[in-house]
């Protein structure tokens, strides 16, 4: 028999992995995922950021760890997973969070420089990160993958060609990955944002017009506080969603209603 749902959302005994744990939506997630239970690492490249987290989660009564990383050095995953596995033994939830901001300019203007230092973090790195974790995933039974995707992901973004891209891809490999390890019950799923008032978004949020935009254009007429996905991700990181792989929930204040 299932267990009672509020059990199935318990991350008790789970270790997480949360890249960009150091700030905006990743410290949110570091800090809902240790709420809930689970034994939490924080990748990035700013040990000072990191160090917050870390001191939130203890101050909470919950178990953290930094792990410096630039996800753009392939050289670097490897220190991430036995970082993590030393201090842990185990990786039982991989959130992909982190990611590079992106140029905000016409496709026709974009350099090759731009493209690849987007796609370096936002799919190479996380693509590579994320194997060597499945690797690590097989031989104890399984995990759950949540790649932080965006409604650029899902529809038009002009003028974020190059971040539309990466974010397609994030969702398309969500699928891919998800089809490939389910026999190894390694489920792969997607939480795509809408607008959150972060240090990604800063411009955005200080230019009037823009920021005016995102207003008009989300139903709910407001930007999203990072807090607002801790839901989603415990869900998809818990046994309270054993049977969903493959899939994106979108949590956009009804951007993509219409
Ligand atoms: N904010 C939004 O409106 C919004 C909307 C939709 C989707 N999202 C997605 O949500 C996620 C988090 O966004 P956010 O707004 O919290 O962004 P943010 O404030 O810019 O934080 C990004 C995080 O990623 C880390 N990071 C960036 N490049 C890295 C690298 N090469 N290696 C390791 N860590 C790296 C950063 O830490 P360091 O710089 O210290 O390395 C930082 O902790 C991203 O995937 C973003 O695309 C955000």
């Amino acid at each position: 028999m299932d267990e009672p749902i509020d059990c199935r959302f318990s991350l008790k005994g789970k270790v997480a992995v949360v890249t960009g744990g150091g700030r905006g939506l990743g410290q949110a997630l570091a800090l809902g995922l240790a709420a809930s239970g689970a034994a939490v690492a924080v990748v990035g490249r700013t040990p000072s950021a990191l160090d917050v987290t870390v001191e939130k989660v203890s101050a909470m009564g919950g178990r953290a760890l930094a792990v410096r990383a630039d996800l753009a050095d392939l050289q670097e995953i490897e220190k991430i997973v036995t970082a993590v596995l030393s201090a842990n033994g185990r990786i039982d939830v991989l959130v992909n969070n982190a990611a590079a901001g992106a140029p905000f300019k016409p496709a026709e203007e974009v350099t090759p420089e731009e493209w690849d230092a987007v796609m370096r973090t936002n799919l190479r790195g996380t693509f590579f990160l994320t194997t060597r974790v499945a690797r690590e995933m097989k031989t104890t039974g399984g995990g759950s993958i949540i790649n932080i995707t965006s409604i650029m992901g899902e529809v038009a973004g002009p003028k974020a060609s190059v971040y539309c891209a990466s974010k397609g891809g994030l969702r398309q490999l969500t699928r891919t990955l998800a089809v490939e390890w389910a026999r190894y019950g390694i489920r792969v799923n997607a939480v795509a944002p809408g607008y959150i008032r972060t240090e990604l978004t800063g411009e955005l949020q200080d230019n009037l017009e823009l920021n005016e935009y995102v207003m008009t254009r989300t139903p709910m007429r407001r930007w999203a506080t990072p807090g607002e996905f801790v839901g989603a991700v415990v869900y998809l990181a818990s046994d309270a969603s054993s049977f969903q792989t493959g899939q994106t929930i979108v949590v956009d204040g009804g951007w993509t209603a219409w």
